[in-house]
């Protein structure tokens, strides 16, 4: 029979200056651990050898304790194999709970509002087609991914098993380095990219670093509730500056805060829009950003995917000044749990950002990166974003003609041939939020698109990823969402 490890025991203290004898106390202490559902039913206790020693006592008070609770019905011995809380328990005990609740009224705990966009409204339940951020899992290659992370992980010596460094590992950043500088037009060196745990990280890393609470913060609106999060939680004060045809209007900006710290944009597709940013207005932005000695925080989180034409170069590309930190994240192109994205730092805060990061959460865990490293460097990445771009160009135009079909004036698309996901821009008075909820009830995911304004009143529309929904549903599914708008 195949052993089981030992089980641990709970915390209890014995006293020997008590007139109870140690058996009775060990016996006390395990029969309360049982009744207050600490310790559970069927689970492995340690052995009377191993509880002895850690309790500094010899074996016979803890064996008789032993004994004394496998004859009441607490404990079952099974020979070869040890000892388990008993299954079906004697005295009525109460399910497996937390801590009780404080016996006197808890005094004040000093838990600020929160100011964090709510997780929790109905239409971030993402079920059913049209999940916004969910690329297509099912076409991954998840074999061949495997067989890297077993071998990489059978690689791990001691040394790779200690703190990474926070900047990330080398391999990675060389690997990225060559990429970013041929398809994004980012040159930069290795020793200036840093990898994060996700763009999240990179965007609080960025706010933490780079601004003290009450700086003011340029935000596009409509925007990003992720950068809203990384922001407020640095305590910058965001000020909502509106998305137009060409991108962020710079020139509302200025009007509304021209002492602004920095600006967060997504010039390349703008979220959720759509829009690419004019090379008027990227002008216009560095301009300022120049002027007022303001950081730009580039977000490029899916500008892998573009379907008519070349993606386009970065902000990063345009900017002579290092005014620049591009962000982007491998959640779009391979897979959110992956939790990896990079960081591109101006060489003179390359110091300042590694010791933030130290602080924050030392680095993000090797093996991954390790692994992506490979993925990269043999030329599966490359090969998985072509099959992917064809993939997500079909949906989209499968989505575009139904929408067009079902729906017709009722909506108009807006945005580029770029990205996972749609905008459908709703007549004036139509109810996104409520439309959402509805879809959500009817197994259809949907955001709604006023729910990223931040300042004022949002206009209504719905958000629709494709990434992640399969060509033969998509009709039905704009079928039954057309029948929704129109009830
Ligand atoms: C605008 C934008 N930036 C970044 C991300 C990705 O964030 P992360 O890398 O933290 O998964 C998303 C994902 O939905 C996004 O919409």
């Amino acid at each position: 029979m195949k052993r089981l490890p030992e089980g641990l025991g709970p915390v209890i203290t014995l006293d020997r200056r008590l007139s109870r004898p140690l058996h009775r106390q060990v016996y006390d202490g395990y029969r309360q651990a049982i009744l207050d559902g600490r310790l559970r039913p069927g689970q492995r206790l340690p052995s009377t050898r191993t509880l002895a020693r850690d309790l500094a006592v010899s074996r016979i008070p803890v064996i008789t304790a032993f004994e004394q609770l496998t004859a009441e019905g607490y404990v079952d011995s099974r020979v070869g194999a040890g000892s388990f809380v008993s299954a079906s328990l004697p005295d009525a005990a109460p399910a497996p709970r937390g801590k009780p609740p404080p016996k006197a009224r808890p005094g004040p705990r000093h838990v600020p509002p929160s100011h964090l966009v709510s997780a929790s409204e109905p239409w971030l339940d993402l079920r059913g087609p049209f999940r916004v951020s969910h690329p297509a899992l099912d076409e991954f290659p998840a074999d061949l991914w495997a067989r890297l992370v077993a071998r990489h992980a059978r690689r791990m010596s001691p040394r790779h098993m200690m703190y990474g460094d926070p900047m990330g590992l080398p391999a990675l950043r060389e690997a990225l380095a060559a990429h970013l500088g041929t398809v994004r037009s980012v040159a930069c060196t290795a020793e200036q990219i840093m990898i994060v745990t996700g763009s999240q990280q990179a965007l609080a890393l960025s706010a933490q670093s780079l601004l003290v609470p009450g700086d003011p913060v340029w935000l596009e609106e409509p925007g990003y509730g992720g950068a809203l999060d990384a922001l407020t939680l640095a305590g910058a004060r965001v000020v909502p500056v509106p998305v137009d045809r060409e991108g962020l209007d710079v020139g509302a900006g200025i009007e509304r805060a021209a002492e602004a710290k920095a600006a967060y944009v997504t010039p390349s597709h703008q979220y959720p829009l759509g829009v690419i940013m004019s090379a008027a207005r990227r002008l216009q932005l560095l301009d300022w950003a120049r002027r007022q000695g303001a950081w730009l925080f580039e977000d490029d989180y899916d500008s892998e995917y573009r379907y008519d034409g070349q993606p386009l170069a970065s902000l990063y590309g345009m900017d002579d000044d290092e005014r620049v930190l591009y962000v982007g994240t491998f959640s779009k192109v391979l897979f959110p749990a992956l939790r990896v994205g990079y960081l591109v730092i101006p060489r003179d805060l390359v110091a300042r950002f590694r010791r933030f990061r130290g602080a924050m959460d030392i680095s993000t865990a090797p093996l991954h990166q390790a692994v992506l490293a490979e993925f990269i460097s043999e030329g599966h990445f490359a090969r998985h974003l072509r099959r992917m771009r064809g993939i997500y160009a079909e949906r989209r135009r499968v989505l575009e003609d139904a929408i067009h079909r079902e729906i017709g004036d009722g909506a108009e698309i807006v945005g580029d041939h770029a990205g996972m996901h749609v905008v459908l821009k709703l007549p004036k008075k139509a109810r996104d939020r409520e439309i959402a909820v509805r879809a959500a009830k009817r197994g259809i995911s949907a955001i709604p698109l006023s729910s990223c304004y931040n300042g004022r009143r949002g206009e209504p529309g719905l958000i629709l990823g494709y990434g992640s929904t399969h060509l033969a549903e998509i009709p039905s599914a704009v079928r039954r969402l057309a029948a929704l708008l129109s009830d």
